[in-house]
């Protein structure tokens, strides 16, 4: 906040015209956006769809602590974030509980090469565009977006996902970074930098320096 500071030169006048049309759009404009792009109707916060498999998050990644990035593979390289082939599931469970019957579907998909028709819980309209890559990789956590998925025994949307939630972060990330290769640890405690405190703004503030952070708010990156 207040940390930059824009001075008119000259040659701003150049852009009167310009400015002028854009104060007559600006009111119109503004409706558009209120009435469409920040209306509540996207949300589904809470939604729990049935899986096909009673897989826990809480028991994978929660209990047997095992990392979001062993599943989901491409969430630093890629805008989507993968969902496991069977072949992850099977590394481990044509040895553990193979007998299970709540493993049957998985069964089924290993013997068929048919994959598991997983439910999918968080769900942008077409005309948004997200890429997890770009998140992770500035050092924004699952968690921000996700809630606390390691203690989840069903995945939930945690976040309403609308534009003006969106927003709000791109305008003011500082509180919601950390160090990249803390990302999929959901609840780590910024070595005891309490929230709020002058120590973990620093901290925050250091990174969104050093890695020179400035999410966008321009339409075009998130309507393409
Ligand atoms: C052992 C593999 C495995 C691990 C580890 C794992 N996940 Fe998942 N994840 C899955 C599977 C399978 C699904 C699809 C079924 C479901 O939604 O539970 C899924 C679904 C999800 C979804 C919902 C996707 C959607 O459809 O919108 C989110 C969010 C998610 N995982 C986040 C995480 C996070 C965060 C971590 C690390 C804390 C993590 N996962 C660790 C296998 C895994
Ligand atoms: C790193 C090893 C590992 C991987 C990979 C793994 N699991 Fe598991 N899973 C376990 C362990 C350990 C248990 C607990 C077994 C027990 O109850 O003793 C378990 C339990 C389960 C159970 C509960 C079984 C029951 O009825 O009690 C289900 C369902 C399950 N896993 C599904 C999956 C799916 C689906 C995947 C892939 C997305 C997966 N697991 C990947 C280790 C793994
Ligand atoms: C800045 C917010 C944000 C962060 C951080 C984030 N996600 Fe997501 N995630 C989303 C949104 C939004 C969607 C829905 C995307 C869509 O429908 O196009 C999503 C969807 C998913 C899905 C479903 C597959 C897909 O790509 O649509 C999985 C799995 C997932 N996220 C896992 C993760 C994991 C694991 C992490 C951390 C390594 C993570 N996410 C970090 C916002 C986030
Ligand atoms: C940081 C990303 C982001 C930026 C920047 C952004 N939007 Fe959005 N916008 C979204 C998301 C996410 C949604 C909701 C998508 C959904 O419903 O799944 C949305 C929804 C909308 C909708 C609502 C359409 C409907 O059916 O409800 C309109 C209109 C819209 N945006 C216009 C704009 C305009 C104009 C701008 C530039 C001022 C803009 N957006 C900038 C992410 C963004
Ligand atoms: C918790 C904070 C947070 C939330 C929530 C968030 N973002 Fe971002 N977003 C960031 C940060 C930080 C960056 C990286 C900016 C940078 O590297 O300068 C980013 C970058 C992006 C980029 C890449 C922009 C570019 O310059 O290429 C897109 C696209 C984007 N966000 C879309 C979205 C959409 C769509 C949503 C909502 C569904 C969303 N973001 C929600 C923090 C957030």
């Amino acid at each position: 906040m207040g940390r930059y500071h824009f001075v008119f030169p000259q040659w701003s006048n150049l852009l009167l015209p310009g400015a002028v049309v854009f104060a007559l759009i600006a009111p119109v404009y503004v409706v558009f956006v209120v009435a469409y792009g920040f209306s509540p109707k996207t949300t589904a916060v809470g939604y729990e769809p049935v899986q096909p498999i009673p897989f826990s998050h809480e028991l994978h990644a929660g209990q047997l602590g095992m990392d979001c990035r062993y599943c989901h593979t491409t969430v630093e390289d890629a805008a989507f974030a993968a969902v496991p082939p069977t072949q992850t599931c099977m590394g481990c469970h044509t040895q553990i509980v193979p007998e299970r019957s709540s493993l049957d579907p998985l069964w089924e998909s290993y013997e068929t090469g048919v994959p598991v028709e997983w439910m999918k819980v968080h769900n942008l309209a077409d005309f948004s565009y997200f890429d997890h890559s770009a998140h992770v990789n500035a050092g924004v956590s699952c968690v921000e977006c996700h809630g606390r998925v390691d203690r989840m025994e069903v995945v939930y949307q945690q976040e309403t996902l609308s534009m003006s939630w969106c927003l709000e972060c791109h305008r003011n990330p500082t509180p919601r970074l950390r160090e990249p290769s803390r990302v999929t640890d959901l609840g780590w405690d910024f070595e005891g930098r309490a929230p709020g405190s002058p120590e973990r703004r620093d901290y925050q503030e250091y990174l969104q320096d050093l890695n020179r952070i400035q999410p966008t708010q321009d339409c075009s990156a998130c309507h393409r």
